[in-house]
């Protein structure tokens, strides 16, 4: 299938992990850019990211401040697979031909919906809360050594998906990025173990492991109101700027170089 977008799929089969969050600040990243971004939510039952475009496109100021919005699709998984499969593969086409960048938010479990939404991926980010646990959805750990002893589930399906990219006749190259997500300031020894656990998973089941974000209020509190804290540059008022806002926006911003995605914004 040819399409004109980058397609990026947000994914882990682990919940709670941050995939909306990183989802809605990226779509305004992106947005902010200049880019005409795309956006589906594949956990339209959750809808997180379906509520979050809702409350922005609610906003009175939409206009008077220049917020833009996606072009966004739910997709809530029905009783009949094949028609979801095809309305999925529908929408990614659609989409796909008129923006530059399609964003998925995926659903945290396995889903038939959400393997189909990796198969799409030309960039697969992948979002861990900071702990041994959730590394647990990409890889098998033995407690006594600390190593690695085989990739778990996610990592297989994200390597499945290569096929079926190579059955539509896609390249199958994926850039995969993970990023640790809430990461506290203390905890110095489960983050270590963490770093080098992840060093030696992305060089065995190749991904890139990139700067990730902080446990910050910021990032869930302006949900209801449909903002981001990129958005508080247009001086919206009781919204102003603190200093570990910046810290944030610095975080997000490092985040966002890391994947690349600025080029799309150049080659236009
Ligand atoms: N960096 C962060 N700092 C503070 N809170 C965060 C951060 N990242 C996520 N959260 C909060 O953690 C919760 C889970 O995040 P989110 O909904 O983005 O995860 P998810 O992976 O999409 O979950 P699900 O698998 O249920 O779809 C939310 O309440 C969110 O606001
Ligand atoms: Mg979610």
């Amino acid at each position: 299938m040819s399409r004109k977008a980058h397609v990026v799929v947000v994914g882990n089969e682990k919940g709670g992990t941050g995939k909306s969050t990183v989802s809605m600040h990226l779509i305004v990243s992106l947005l902010g850019m200049g880019l005409s971004v795309g956006s589906i939510d594949i956990d339209a039952r959750q809808a997180t990211l379906s509520r979050y475009v809702q409350n922005r496109k609610s906003r009175k100021d939409l206009a008077e401040l220049g917020l833009r919005v996606p072009d966004h699709v739910a997709l809530p998984p029905t009783a009949d697979r094949e028609a979801d499969e095809r309305r999925l593969t529908e929408t990614v086409r659609l989409l796909g031909n008129i923006h530059d960048v399609i964003v998925v938010d995926t659903p945290g479990s396995d889903h038939y919906l959400s393997r189909l939404g990796h198969s799409f991926a030309d960039t697969l980010i992948t979002p861990l809360n900071d702990s041994l646990v959730d590394l647990d959805v990409l890889a098998r750990v033995d407690p006594e050594t600390m190593r690695i002893s085989r990739p778990s589930h996610y990592s297989e399906m994200v390597w499945e998906t290569k096929k079926t990219r190579a059955v539509r006749g896609e390249k199958a190259v994926v850039d995969w990025i993970v990023l640790r997500n809430r990461l506290a300031h203390l905890d110095a020894r489960n983050k270590q173990a963490m770093e080098k656990l992840l060093e030696d998973l992305a060089r065995r089941i190749g991904f890139r492991v990139v700067p990730g974000l902080g446990e910050r209020v910021i990032y869930r509190s302006l949900f209801l109101e449909g903002l981001t804290l990129l958005d508080l540059k247009h001086g919206i008022k009781g919204f102003e700027l603190s200093m570990s806002n910046v810290a944030a926006r610095q975080e997000l911003r490092q985040l966002i170089d890391a994947t690349g995605l600025a080029r799309l914004a150049k080659a236009d």
